[in-house]
């Protein structure tokens, strides 16, 4: 088969950081000045204003006069399939037929008995499987709602990015099923790890473009693509980060495994689970598990993130909602890693899905206002959860779930006997067994 990789060389990520919680001068290579306050809200709410995007400060549209009308365009058209059943009968049906939705809600007996105390007492354990839907991970649910979405635009052409290429088979399959060109960005240090994702992806008909760097590099490089070809192709956001209203939308198209997460658990053990664990790198998976449990006060929400070689100030990770600070990333205010001088950090995990130096701003929100927990998970952790997950239940996790997965080590022996435990198994860890055995 022909190679249609084109490699590409980043630009250096334009960021509008803002330092600390308290009135500061925005910091930013654009040398834009403003002065902005954050105060921590003193109730747990959803969303404050879904409409406009706002979830407490985080979240807005912070982008050039160009993409305000096609951000506009393309918020009515999102709100218009809110309400159109034909819409939603498509995506339901497709969701079934083609993905096959809904993932099962698997008891891991052996995952629970591994966490008994000498008493015999521990707390059960589920995983949601995502890791069985078509593509292998959660990603394929967003990328089928929004490429029905560029069809009712009268889109041929889709653009988008990915990271450890889940989010890229889920684009190619979607666009193979609906004949539409597809254009996907990824960076170099994640090709290199999962070369396989990307011969998936040309088998399927993309137009695969490498560009120096990891995800966030592909990110930028894939907006000024798009702004480049705003008339003639759709953006397919892969993640809830960004301007809005993306990260409302594709939260939206992800809180399925929430509203089935509900149902299984009723029909289960006829309640709620008391726990909801994740891993967070933009937080989609997270957002999705946890967005239908948010007014829901007695169900914990944890969200784990990447820590890198280790836990220290100055190591490498990718831990931004516990160590980053508020600023303006990729259009729109979440928590960031930034340096002292306002530049965005370097991230680094063992699972690529996990390495990116901004959040979700609702996820930002709901950790800002104490809704949700977040800790961190090293590599050397997250490689024995793989393992493990391995040896107990025969599943293998993807390597950013086995940080989820590697926190059932410490959360385990805190909770009481019988609490219902849900974890997301986000993804298929078939390809990261090489990473792991050469660790
Ligand atoms: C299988 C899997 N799980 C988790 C993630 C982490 O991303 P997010 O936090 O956006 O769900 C990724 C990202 O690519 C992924 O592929």
């Amino acid at each position: 088969m022909a190679c249609n990789i084109i490699r590409m060389i980043s630009l250096p990520c334009v960021g509008q950081v803002v330092q600390g919680l308290e009135p500061v001068t925005l910091n930013t290579n654009l040398k834009l000045r403003s002065r902005v306050c954050i105060k921590k809200p003193s109730t747990v709410a959803k969303e404050q204003t879904p409409t406009s995007g706002k979830f407490g400060t985080f979240g807005g549209k912070f982008v050039a006069e160009l993409l305000i009308a096609p951000l506009e365009k393309l918020e009515a058209e999102f709100n218009s399939i809110l309400e159109d059943h034909e819409f939603k009968e498509e995506l339901e049906t497709t969701l079934r037929d083609y993905v096959g939705r809904e993932t099962p809600l698997y008891h891991a007996q052996n995952l629970t008995n591994h966490y008994k105390n000498i008493n015999g007492e521990g707390p059960e354990i589920y995983l949601k499987r995502e890791d069985l839907g078509h593509g292998g991970s959660y990603k394929m649910s967003n990328a089928i709602a929004q490429a029905l979405l560029a069809k009712r635009m009268s889109q041929k052409s889709i653009i988008t990015a990915t990271s450890a290429g889940n989010h890229g088979v889920a684009a190619a399959a979607v666009c193979a099923k609906y004949s539409l060109d597809c254009t996907i960005f990824i960076g170099t240090k994640d090709m290199d790890r999962k070369p396989s994702n990307v011969q998936r992806m040309e088998m399927l008909g993309a137009q695969v473009k490498l560009v120096d760097g990891n995800f966030q590099a592909a990110v930028s490089e894939s907006t000024r693509s798009w702004i480049e070809n705003l008339e003639t192709s759709y953006y397919l956001a892969a993640t809830a980060v960004g301007p809005h209203p993306i990260p409302t939308m594709v939260r939206e198209f992800y809180s399925v495994i929430g509203k089935e997460t509900r149902k299984q658990a009723m029909e289960k053990w006829g309640g709620m689970p008391d726990v909801l664990l994740a891993c967070v790198g933009t937080g989609c998976n997270a957002l999705g598990l946890f967005h239908e449990f948010i007014g829901d006060e007695s169900v914990r929400m944890i969200g784990i993130e990447g820590g890198g070689v280790g836990t220290n100030t100055n190591d490498l990770h990718s831990s931004t909602l516990v160590r980053g600070e508020v600023g303006v990333f990729h259009g729109a205010m979440c928590y960031l890693l930034q340096d002292g001088d306002g530049q965005i950090i370097r991230t680094e995990s063992v699972a690529s899905g996990l390495e990116f130096p901004g959040v979700s701003p609702e996820l930002s929100f709901l950790k800002h206002t104490g809704r949700m927990e977040c800790y961190i998970i090293n590599d050397q952790e997250a490689l024995d959860a793989y393992k493990r997950l391995c040896h107990l239940e025969g599943i293998f996790p993807a390597l950013e779930t086995a940080h989820a997965l590697a926190y059932l080590e410490k959360l385990c022996p805190t909770l009481p006997h019988g609490t219902k435990v849900v974890v997301n198994c986000s993804g298929t860890g078939y390809d990261d067994v090489n990473v792991v055995l050469n660790m």
